[in-house]
């Protein structure tokens, strides 16, 4: 009876244990969303702040100077203050340039507005690696996997330009219960998942939407890597 009651009582210790340790995982899992969430919206607040601030700042002011200038053309057509003027005028052009590709870096508005599919010929058509986009969804996905598909994409492809010395690389996207996105290439391979902290990065946004990443990557075959994230 004795050694019932002890089987009894480690037996019940067990299923504690158990359920403390989902209770624990589930917690885990939550937090990892929420530190992914918060970046991203953190992202669009930078946006929205160069995009109200600076950005329309250096606007009024590149019309001013136009403004000015023709007023100053009025007056004396002077060569010297020409140039200047010209000078000056390029260079806010330039910083707006700037400024506006470094906001949309950040907050991705092609990927909101026009779908994954407008946001990755973007990348391709940049690329210095020519890169075959196999297939794409025909429907939007939700935003956060369109998001994380978006990240998987941009850094496997800088990584292919970066290190792979691939001849090309295609991408294909499938839709469905669970979105699978893949970039291969056909370069040096030999890439495992600890390798950096860009393919870590990826990972813990996969993991974070309950997905998972994988890489396939024999040295001298080339390099696949493969997301799978859930939709519902
Ligand atoms: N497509 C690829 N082909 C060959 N090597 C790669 C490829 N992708 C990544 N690697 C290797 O794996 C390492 C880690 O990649 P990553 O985590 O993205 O870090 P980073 O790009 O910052 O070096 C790279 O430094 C590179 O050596
Ligand atoms: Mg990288």
């Amino acid at each position: 009876m004795r050694a019932a009651g002890a089987a009894a009582a480690i037996s019940l210790e067990n299923e504690r244990l158990d359920a403390e340790l989902r209770a624990r995982l589930e917690e885990l899992r939550a937090s990892r969303a929420r530190i992914v969430e918060a970046g991203d919206a953190e992202r669009r607040r930078i946006e929205r702040d160069l995009h109200d601030g600076a950005q329309q700042r250096l606007v009024s002011l590149l019309l001013n100077v136009k403004l000015a200038r023709r007023e100053a053309g009025r007056e004396r057509a002077e060569k010297a203050s020409g140039a200047l003027w010209d000078e000056v005028e390029g260079q806010l052009r330039q910083a707006l340039s700037e400024l506006r590709t470094l906001a949309s870096g950040i907050l991705l508005p092609v990927l909101a507005d026009r779908g994954l599919g407008a946001a990755v010929e973007e990348i391709t058509s940049r690329s210095p690696v020519p890169v075959e986009i196999e297939q794409m969804p025909a429907e939007r996905l939700p935003e956060r996997v369109e998001v994380a598909a978006y990240f998987v994409i941009s850094e496997a492809l800088a990584n292919v330009v970066k290190h792979a010395e691939a001849s090309k690389a295609s991408v294909r996207v499938a839709g469905g219960d669970r979105a699978l996105i893949e970039v291969s290439d056909d370069g040096a391979g030999g890439v495992t998942l600890e390798d950096g902290s860009g393919l870590r990065g990826l990972a813990d946004r996969v993991g974070a939407l309950e997905g998972r990443l994988e890489l396939d990557s024999p040295a001298g075959r080339g390099t696949t890597i493969r997301a799978e994230i859930p939709c519902g």
